[in-house]
């Protein structure tokens, strides 16, 4: 007779632990999963975004367009608006980011009624001409960021920003 016969006791001790284990298991991972899917959930980067500007009314002159777009920020979700310069060089449509590359003020075309012809930061008085190119001598240390763009229907969609391709 083997002496690694397993008693009642011990029988009775390696089944409740499966069981607990198990039960264990079936409660903790929807925990598990709802407290980390939003961190292995997919980001938005690359997406356009939709704006309601139509292409066709486009001209040399930069205007403003605002978008709105959600976003998750891990477990938080916020409606976020956007702004960028919009203007069409040719058939090519450029659409410029507001942000000054000084502090992150917001640029406006046309602000400076000395510079009509340019972007004008009032925080420092930052100016950039019409491609996003920083006016040496001016607070700004570069260029304005440029969207990715895309057309569709005469509809304007707005992607990420990368740095200026213009210049
Ligand atoms: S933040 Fe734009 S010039 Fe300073």
């Amino acid at each position: 007779m083997s002496n690694t016969r397993v008693s009642r006791r011990q029988f009775l001790n390696y089944t409740l632990m499966g069981v607990g284990g198990f039960m264990a298991s079936g409660m903790l991972m929807p925990m598990i999963r709802f407290a980390v899917d939003p961190v292995l959930e997919g980001g938005a980067a690359g997406d356009f975004i939709p704006t309601s500007q139509k292409v066709s009314e486009l001209t040399e002159e930069p205007v403003r367009v605002d978008f709105t777009y959600d976003q998750v920020d891990g477990w938080y979700e916020s409606e976020v608006t956007g702004t960028a310069w919009v203007y069409k060089d040719g058939d090519k449509v450029i659409a410029l980011s507001p942000v000054c590359k000084h502090l992150g003020c917001t640029v406006n075309w046309a602000g400076d009624s000395a510079h009509p012809n340019q972007f004008f930061c009032p925080c420092h008085a930052g100016r950039y001409e019409k491609n996003g190119q920083n006016v040496a001598g001016t607070p700004p240390i570069g260029p304005l960021d440029e969207f990715d763009v895309k057309v569709e229907d005469d509809l304007l969609y707005l992607g990420a920003t990368k740095p200026n391709t213009l210049i």
